[in-house]
């Protein structure tokens, strides 16, 4: 994928991302999906609405083209995950089974990850990109490695902390292959018996690097304790504060903030909006203020351009945003193109809130 600004868009690329379009004058939106290959009225339209530009499917680059490379790479992506999902297997196959060109892989494939999301320090994460594949574990593995090294870059650590850090990520939950599978994909909440069983994990997951000599200690420290929780009631230990080292409370925020917004088979998932809410909700009770912080900088529920509903009725775009407030940036409201309002800053905005992404699908706007 490709960004492509205004005045290098040309007939017949193909759009790789939703673009939303705002009509000030007749208050109308409309969208051109994803998919869509641009034909001159669409590329005139969207000069006339001032759209800054539009991501192209990357086999229609051209010389013009300023590429913004995605941070990670599919291939990338697909590598992690087949690599996480080996190393799980080795997990339950035994000893015998323990394969260390396998797990050197997860820290080259760790290292790369690193390597991807420095070069693009500023770029914000896009989490539905991060959802490609089914199977939940792995995927969720993948995801909560990408956030923890965005958050551990955000905190600036050293190199060699966020290749450990984005190693510890991608295997944090294999101690779950220690817990009975009818548990762990039960479609439903788990009675208390069974909860014991998967709070078992995070040791089961520690011994197992720790026998095998397969890992450092901080990665084994992060392993064991990504379900603990800053005031002291998580688990296996309790731990509490700085008690619980770096990587497990790094890892945390990104393994709930995963959870949430991705599909279980007993709940919807969150929207990126509630998961920081809920995230931001729990700083400094769950979860460590400065890890919390970090974390902000990095998502962005309401990318620029984003189309938002506000708690006032208006419809707005998002022009700006804010570090320490992703929910809270600022929107231009299409009723008045003049106009900026920052949710975070301004006074007289801080009562109006985001309530809805606008996904109208409307094409009358084009059409017309
Ligand atoms: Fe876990």
């Amino acid at each position: 994928m490709t960004f492509v600004p205004i005045d290098q868009l040309a007939e017949g690329m193909m759009l790789d991302r939703d673009v939303y379009l705002y009509d000030c004058s007749t208050c109308k939106i409309a969208m051109l999906r994803s998919g869509q290959v641009l034909t001159q009225a669409y590329i005139n339209k969207l000069g006339e609405l001032q759209v800054l530009g539009a991501y192209i499917h990357s086999d229609e680059k051209s010389e013009l083209i300023t590429p913004v490379p995605s941070p990670i790479k599919p291939e990338l992506e697909q590598e992690a995950i087949t690599n996480i999902q080996r190393v799980f297997e080795m997990f339950d196959k035994g000893a015998q089974h323990i394969n260390i060109h396998c797990i050197n892989q997860t820290m080259a494939i760790s290292k790369k990850l690193v390597n991807a999301l420095k070069m693009n320090q500023d770029m914000k994460l896009s989490i539905d990109n991060l959802k490609m594949y089914d199977d939940y574990t792995y995927n969720h593995s993948f995801g909560v490695s990408v956030l923890s090294i965005a958050i551990g870059l955000s905190m600036n650590l050293k190199m060699t902390e966020l290749y450990d850090l984005g190693f510890c990520a991608l295997l944090h939950d294999i101690g779950k292959m220690a817990v009975p599978i009818e548990i762990i994909s039960k479609p439903a909440r788990l009675t208390d018996e069974e909860f014991e069983i998967v709070k078992q994990h995070p040791e089961k997951g520690a011994e197992f690097f720790m026998q095998h000599s397969l890992a450092n200690n901080r990665i084994c420290a992060g392993v064991l304790t990504h379900h603990e929780k800053f005031n002291g009631t998580g688990y296996p230990s309790g731990l509490s504060g700085d008690q619980i080292p770096l990587f497990g409370r790094i890892i945390s925020v990104a393994d709930v903030y995963d959870a949430l917004t991705s599909v279980r088979p007993y709940r919807n998932p969150s929207t990126p909006a509630e998961a920081i809410e809920y995230i931001m909700g729990a700083s400094g009770s769950a979860f460590d203020v400065s890890v919390v912080e970090a974390f902000l900088k990095k998502v962005s529920p309401y990318p620029i351009g984003s189309c938002v509903k506000l708690s006032n009725g208006e419809i707005a775009i998002v022009v700006e945003q804010n570090d320490f407030h992703p929910l809270r940036p600022v929107v231009r409201p299409f009723s008045d193109p003049e106009k900026t309002m920052d949710l975070y800053r301004e006074r007289e905005y801080q009562n109006i809130v985001i309530d809805d992404v606008c996904n109208v699908t409307a094409g009358e706007l084009l059409a017309n």
